[in-house]
């Protein structure tokens, strides 16, 4: 099962296995993970999910202009911020980082 790794703000890393056709932010709520607030369960319209995609870009689909507008509203934004809703796990994925910022409530 693919593997992605979580830098959380306090900086510890967890290692979780998600299934292929979960999201990132899937794999975090359901670990108890802290971090990624996921007010909006998914459905690409709250923000409170942003994380920085430190490896594995290639995996995933570009982001919609839909995720784009809403990252205009996350705090600390940089080029490599995606809402972790939006990334969806494929049996391809490997190796994938994301670090979880502080400012997601
Ligand atoms: S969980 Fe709301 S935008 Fe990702």
């Amino acid at each position: 099962m693919p593997k992605v790794t979580y830098e959380l703000p306090d900086g510890t890393v967890h290692d979780v296995d998600v299934p292929c056709g979960q999201s990132v932010m899937d794999g975090s709520v359901r670990n108890n993970l802290p971090g990624i607030v996921a007010e909006c369960g998914g459905s690409c319209s709250c923000a409170t999910c942003h994380v920085f995609l430190e490896a594995g870009e290639s995996f995933f689909d570009e982001p919609t202009d839909e995720e784009r507008e809403l990252l205009e509203f996350a705090e600390g934004v940089r080029p490599n911020s995606r809402l972790s809703c939006q990334l969806i796990i494929s049996d391809g994925c490997a190796a994938v980082r994301v670090t979880v910022p502080g400012t997601n409530g």
